[in-house]
């Protein structure tokens, strides 16, 4: 997967710069063509000689060559990449980032880059657990940065825990992973979406709860698809399956508990967004007072009065601007069609996924999906019964033709 690929190595100044070397290495040995980019501190910590020769090409670190003047344009590197790895990544390195800082070539070349970047960051458990350091993490993340995250182990100052940079052979898997993808695009660069995902938990009182058995695997599907083209992904998660895969690489999630907790998180999430996605299962009532103490046994039944919640979908779609995509979907299990298109109307959705519980293999907890696609101008499109991530590959299609569609017409 990696052959051919123009990938850029940055180092910075941590002890686990001589394992940048093991990486090079396996990036070359794959096929790739590698240039590095060290920060000025990375030269105490491994010599520019192993790095260009192990790159077959000349280390950079300043934005002028110092022996012929010439100038290392951090525009053309930015431009030349195929993926930008950072590894290692320090603290420092990690909060410039965050900060949009630009003081060493390294830095520029991040901002000026448009391919995906990996960050691979080395420090001590402290610094890796500092809030700062989790603050600005969460940032990158938000900004598109595709982490990978530290192992666990003996650190080199002697402590135990999670800051020692992943291993190399790791890493660049993880970079071949990204590129095996047949659909990695850059059609959404720069498009920020929002997914909602799972299912909401209605307290009753300080131990109870009403959910329901979403299990968040179409929401997070959809999550990795949009991902791989391009755009920067939110999930606004519920209480998910807890065998799903979990955390998708570079996709920031933010937790909700109730429909009325996930309705205000994703209203704040969608004024910035450019698509959003209603993937989760929203309790459509929950209990009208919640009880701060354990509820205890009483006669021989009991009721519990309950409200209705915020439709998230219907209030997104009140406030959506023109250039906004809105998707919902609908599970049905009669008067699938006519229930769906209702559902478009009212909640005034670009689009509409229809699963009827009618279909096997469609619907909650299953890894494989049978939709329909409806759109407003009568356009329907019937998919087979295939995996929740081809799925979510045809949702993105549409998604990314309407959003052209948009475009066009605001011209
Ligand atoms: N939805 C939402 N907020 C709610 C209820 C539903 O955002 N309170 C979204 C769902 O995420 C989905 C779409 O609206 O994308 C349709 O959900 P569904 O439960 O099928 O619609 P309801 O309007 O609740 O209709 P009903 O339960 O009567 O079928």
């Amino acid at each position: 997967m990696l052959k051919g690929k123009k990938i850029l190595v940055g180092v910075t100044g941590s002890i686990a710069a001589y394992k940048s070397a093991v990486l090079i290495r396996r990036l070359v040995s794959a096929g790739a063509e590698v240039k590095v980019i060290a920060t000025e501190l990375a030269k105490q910590f491994i010599t520019p000689l192993t790095l260009a020769t192990l790159s077959k090409n000349p280390l950079l670190v300043d934005f002028f060559n110092p022996e012929n003047g010439e100038w290392n344009s951090h525009v053309k590197l930015g431009l030349w990449a195929d993926a930008y790895v950072i590894a290692p990544a320090t603290a420092n390195t990690i909060a410039k980032m965050a900060g949009g800082i630009a003081d060493n070539l390294l830095l520029t070349t991040y901002l000026s880059a448009r391919c995906p970047v990996f960050v691979a960051p080395a420090m001590d458990l402290d610094m890796y657990n500092h809030a700062a350091t989790r603050r600005n993490i969460g940032r990158l993340v938000q900004d598109g940065v595709h982490l990978i995250e530290p192992a666990s182990g003996e650190l080199a100052s002697g402590l135990e825990g999670k800051g020692r940079m992943e291993e190399p052979e790791v890493i660049a898997d993880r970079i071949s992973q990204f590129f095996a993808s047949p659909f990695v695009g850059d059609a959404l660069w720069g498009k920020k979406v929002v997914i909602t995902a799972g299912g909401t938990v209605e307290p009753i009182d300080a131990v109870r709860f009403i959910s329901n058995r979403s299990s968040g695997k179409m929401g997070y599907a959809l999550a990795d698809r949009f991902r791989r083209h391009g755009a920067t992904v939110t999930v606004v998660r519920g209480s998910v399956d807890p065998r799903l895969p979990g955390t998708v690489e570079g996709v920031c999630e933010i937790e909700a508990g109730d429909a009325e907790d996930m309705a205000r998180k994703t209203m704040a999430a969608a004024v910035e967004s450019d698509v959003i996605v209603m993937a989760a299962a929203v309790a459509d009532y929950t209990p009208e007072s919640v009880s701060d103490v354990k509820i205890k046994k009483q006669g021989d039944d009991m009721t519990i009065r309950l409200k209705q919640t915020r439709d998230i979908a219907a209030s997104v779609g009140a406030v959506k601007r023109p250039s906004q995509v809105l998707v919902g979907f609908a599970l049905e299990t009669d008067n699938e069609e006519a229930n769906a298109l209702d559902k478009m109307k009212r909640k005034r959705l670009d689009m509409i996924v229809l699963n009827s519980l009618r279909d096997k293999g469609a619907g909650f907890g299953c890894d494989t999906n049978k939709v329909t696609i409806y759109r407003p101008d009568g356009t329907r499109r019937e998919c087979d019964l295939k995996s929740k991530s081809l799925v979510a590959d045809d949702i993105v299609k549409e998604v990314i033709e309407l959003l052209e569609r948009a475009e066009r017409k605001s011209k």
